[in-house]
């Protein structure tokens, strides 16, 4: 087990921006601790003492149902008070500036500000303007840290490990922050990383990232030990990337033919929202491969690790 001491010697970050300047270690712990909540909750300890008197503010500039939801619910589940801000609603409209908003929830004593932004880097920038812990729940295409620790978690969870496995990464990687911190923690922990999808949303640059690129979803099936099916971001998108969804169903929609060209203990993920018929079929999303919903189980207890870490604080241990 991770002692405190342990804890203090790995971890030593105030924010959580990104997997790609994390080392393995890092993530690893990340993963332990997540591992830990999660088996509290299996045991029925739902809820910890751990931020008891902390406030963590929701910044959400686009919409979310899994990200918003379970970083509200892990706050509130490690004790601490949640403000929860929604741009619609809010004095943005008549011209307050994103940075003073932010600067006004801080005020109001938020000691962990979770933002998501259409644009890359605002997490970052919120670093230099307030001393709120910041954490990245999702920067337009650049990054999206506890979907891929989730992604991570469950796969280690159904694999036992992350090294040594091939995991592929099917769809409009271009757009995707998911794809992004993907490859930077599964090549940290030891994975191969293929990537598949058409050519103008996959190009052969990202084998600078250390990954294969693939064009072809039917050739490397076969090889695969885990599948993992990314939503065409048709709203971050500026002209057509493909001639029609159909067409691209044809071509890398998981169905279930595709799924019996991989090994039998194929694992499926999608880090949601899914679109059925559009990147999988009805019957591989809810099938026996698929660990979608398990995926989002996991998110509550990554999302608790890091509000956690972040603060210094670790789970309790196991009785
Ligand atoms: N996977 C994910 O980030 O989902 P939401 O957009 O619903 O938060």
């Amino acid at each position: 087990m991770t002692t405190i001491s342990s804890i203090k010697t790995v971890w030593k970050h105030r924010h959580l921006l990104g997997l790609e300047h994390l080392s393995a270690e890092e993530i690893t712990l990340l993963l332990d601790e997540a591992d830990l909540y999660a088996a509290h909750a299996e045991a029925g300890r739902l809820k910890h003492q751990v931020l008891s008197g902390t406030l963590v503010a929701q910044l959400f500039f686009e919409n979310s149902t899994r990200t918003r939801s379970s970083f509200g619910l892990a706050a509130r589940r490690l004790a601490a008070d949640t403000l929860d801000f929604t741009p619609s609603s809010s004095s943005l409209s008549k011209g307050e500036s994103f940075i003073d908003t932010a600067q006004n929830l801080v005020a109001m004593g938020a000691r962990i500000v979770v933002v998501r932004h259409c644009v890359p880097g605002t997490p970052q920038l919120l670093t230099k303007y307030t001393d709120a812990s910041v954490v990245n729940a999702g920067d337009g295409a650049h990054e999206h840290p506890t979907q891929a620790l989730l992604d991570l978690m469950t796969i280690r969870q159904r694999k036992g490990r992350i090294a040594g496995l091939t995991v592929a990464l099917v769809g409009d990687i271009l757009h995707s922050r998911v794809a992004r911190s993907n490859i930077w923690a599964l090549k940290k922990l030891g994975a191969r990383v293929v990537l598949c999808g058409p050519p103008t949303l996959v190009s052969d640059r990202w084998s600078k990232l250390g990954c294969e690129v693939y064009h072809h979803l039917d050739d490397i099936l076969p090889e695969v030990d885990v599948v993992n099916v990314l939503r065409i971001q048709f709203e971050r998108q500026r002209s057509a990337l493909f001639p029609s969804v159909s067409e691209y169903f044809q071509l890398y929609g998981m169905t279930r033919r595709r799924m019996e060209m991989g090994r039998p203990e194929m694992l499926l993920l999608a880090p949601g929202p899914i679109n059925r018929g559009v990147e999988l079929t009805p019957e591989v999303a809810d099938g026996p491969h698929s660990a979608i919903l398990d995926q989002v189980t996991n998110g509550l207890a990554v999302r608790m690790a890091v509000l956690g870490l972040i603060q210094g604080r670790q789970a309790p241990p196991l009785e």
